[in-house]
């Protein structure tokens, strides 16, 4: 398929002529009471604005245009029946503050919502509050610290491995816990370094499972002792769970906190600053500790538990975000647990798949088998002068989502791929395909690369370090 992206050479909104006629401007139909005096947009009609973000979605790239296999994030096509169920009048037209009697059917929802996520953690309770899952870390790490603070414990360490997300040491360093990263051995967590690192001094040990290399860490029973045996907390990242649902639980795995990133597991595809969630589940001795209120059924009716003796308290605003609930909730309905397990086995078959294509193109460290994804290094790539970024960037052309780059930093120059279990052989192989005819052109046509896409290339470095999120904030408004 060869590919170009719709490129228009398309302002804001902000700068385009009015062209209502003199009669149908708003300030010559409404009274001057209910105009707003400063409002800088123009006069323009429906089908102006309709086009004009028409050709902006146009310049972008979704799930929805192809394939997306960013490595740890897990973004999966997700089943348009999710979308017109969130859009229903009954999920649209209640409010937070509705009387409980009145939102039975929205309760009863998020109460099996948290059933479900219990099952398939294996935990024995869960809140839907926290909003992604840095913030679920960040939940539970605070629960953490109070069910240590009530044993009469000082412990103020939090240790992760070196293949850990960000988000891990981020979330632990906010709580003020000094981070403890240990290194790894042949891509698992270095029982060893473990062993020595874990102390009185530990409130927890952060793991993935698989981790972020994509490596099952068969030790985690034993890692798992070793925490325990420390009294510390064992807390599961997981951003992975699409590898093993179905197949085992992160329970099983004797993990006591879990969280769950509905946002990346169960449809809602993530980024760009919109909403997630990230419930939080735990085993029996943590379930005081859980964020209030939880969904709770008395036998009669669904309500709001905040009897939660030792609770951390609210995390989040209301309930969670209901939108991405329910689509949670259809979507683990729509596949009940044989077609969970069917998507584990797929998302790790299509991702060993893509491995065995890719894996004498590029260098691969630890060879084992994967889960749903694995990394490579373009390390080589700088022998001609070239980067990983180079090759992601002329991806771009042939019409593929970039795959997660420089993460895990274990890895050199990593590229990290999850093709995920919604792609069809085809697909993974055209993507394998364009890796490996890349890698034979020119490096100047890879350097200069994307030239196809809506963008060329960016200054990445100033755009991250001085965002321009608004139209206010480019006129300096803001
Ligand atoms: C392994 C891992 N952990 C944690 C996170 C953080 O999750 P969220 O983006 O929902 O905050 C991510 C996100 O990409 C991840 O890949």
């Amino acid at each position: 398929m060869s590919y170009r992206q719709a490129r228009f050479d398309e302002g804001l909104i902000q700068e385009m002529k009015d062209t209502r006629d003199e009669d149908e401007l708003i300030e010559n139909i409404l009274p001057d009471s209910m105009l707003r005096k400063k409002l800088d947009i123009p006069n323009l009609h429906e089908f102006e604005v309709t086009r004009h973000y028409t050709r902006l979605s146009q310049m972008n790239f979704g799930v929805d245009t192809g394939i997306y296999p960013l490595g740890s994030c897990t973004m999966k096509y997700t089943p348009k029946l999710g979308e017109v169920i969130v859009r229903t009048e009954e999920a649209t037209q209640t409010h937070p503050l509705q009387n409980e009697a009145a939102v039975q059917g929205s309760l009863q929802i998020m109460y099996e919502l948290q059933e479900m996520l219990c099952k398939i953690g294996g935990v024995d309770a869960v809140s839907l509050q926290p909003a992604a899952g840095a913030h679920c870390e960040f939940t539970g790490l605070l629960m953490a610290r109070q069910y240590h603070e009530l044993n009469g414990d000082k412990r103020d360490e939090v240790i992760l491995p070196d293949t850990s997300h960000g988000t891990n040491p981020a979330s632990a360093s906010m709580m003020g816990y000094r981070v403890i990263e240990i290194p790894s051995k042949d891509g698992r967590v270095d029982l060893d370094a473990l062993e020595n690192a874990a102390g009185e001094r530990t409130a927890a040990f952060m793991l993935t499972n698989p981790n972020t290399l994509g490596i099952f860490e068969d030790d985690v029973l034993e890692i798992a002792r070793i925490v325990h045996d420390s009294g510390a907390i064992l807390y599961y990242d997981g951003a992975n769970l699409n590898a093993v649902m179905g197949k085992t639980t992160p329970g099983k795995m004797n993990f006591d906190i879990v969280h769950f990133n509905l946002h990346k597991t169960f449809s809602t595809p993530h980024g760009g600053g919109g909403p997630g969630a990230g419930p939080i589940g735990v085993m029996s001795r943590l379930m005081d500790f859980l964020p209030s209120p939880v969904v709770a059924y008395d036998g009669q009716k669904y309500f709001l538990d905040y009897d939660i003796p030792k609770s951390v308290g609210k995390v989040r605003s209301f309930y969670g975000s209901f939108a991405v609930l329910l689509r949670a909730y259809v979507y683990i309905k729509m596949l009940g647990s044989d077609g969970l397990e069917w998507v584990a086995e797929r998302s790790v078959l299509n991702s060993n798949y893509l491995k065995e294509r890719l894996k004498d193109h590029l260098d691969m460290p630890f060879k084992d088998l994967r889960k749903h994804e694995f990394v490579l290094s373009g390390a080589k790539l700088k022998e001609r002068g070239l980067t990983t970024k180079d090759l992601a960037k002329r991806l771009m052309d042939y019409g593929f989502h970039p795959p997660t780059v420089y993460f895990p930093q274990i890895v050199e120059e990593a590229l990290m791929i999850e093709p995920t279990e919604t792609e069809n052989k085809e697909t993974l192989d055209a993507f394998a395909d364009a890796i490996i005819s890349i890698l034979g052109e020119d490096r100047e046509k890879v350097a200069g690369a994307p030239y196809d896409a809506a963008v060329g290339r960016v200054d990445e470095v100033n755009a991250a370090r001085n965002p321009i999120l608004s139209w206010k904030m480019l006129l300096n408004e803001e």
